[in-house]
């Protein structure tokens, strides 16, 4: 089932979620609508707030483009991207190195303006699965940059947050629309 999803202004996207502490029926049953909801409004990631719950949960992929990182090691090990593609992970914990880089990003939930964001290059992160595995994926390029977005939105944190104070004011006005639209259905 395709969900909507909550646009900027709602006050769910500015919660800091709860962890995920039962994987049951109704939690699996979400993941499939927001892995459905992220394809078909072709979106690289989608976190649970986008959906209007409150969990520490989120979804990505990537896999339009393998060779979007430079790197992938999952537990340590040299993995290839496409084979955990899409994916699903509760409760993240997420560490930086030193390097920045600037991207391109967007947001399902602002819609219509994308910008230029610097954010770490690499990340380590320590994601849970839904059959209780704790998997440490170390990576950069977009994957990195789409953990970060998406872990950011689990915290109430929205990619605006991140531009630099000029850009933040330019915007105001159509944030503000986006704002007084309400669910942008
Ligand atoms: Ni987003």
């Amino acid at each position: 089932m395709i969900l909507d999803i909550v646009q900027y202004g709602h006050p769910v996207l500015r919660q800091r979620c709860r962890p995920v502490e039962t994987v049951d029926e109704s939690l699996l049953k979400l993941v499939d609508d927001m892995l459905e909801t992220m394809v078909d409004a072709n979106g690289v990631g989608l976190a649970a707030p986008q959906v209007g719950v409150d969990l520490r949960l989120a979804v990505i992929d990537v896999s339009h483009d393998p060779e979007c990182v430079s790197y992938l090691r999952v537990d340590g090990e040299d993995t290839d991207l496409l084979s955990i593609m899409p994916l699903v992970f509760i409760n993240p914990e997420l560490e930086f190195g030193d390097e920045k880089e600037s991207g391109m990003e967007g947001c399902l939930s602002i819609r219509g303006i994308r910008s230029e964001v610097r954010r770490p290059l690499d990340v380590k992160a320590t994601l849970r699965t839904l059959d209780g595995r704790t998997l440490v994926v170390e990576t950069d390029g977009l994957l990195s940059r789409a953990l970060q977005h998406e872990i950011d939105h689990l915290n109430g944190v929205l990619f605006i947050d991140r531009l630099p104070a000029a850009s933040q004011v330019a915007l105001r006005n159509r944030l503000r629309k986006i704002a007084s639209q309400g669910s942008g259905n």
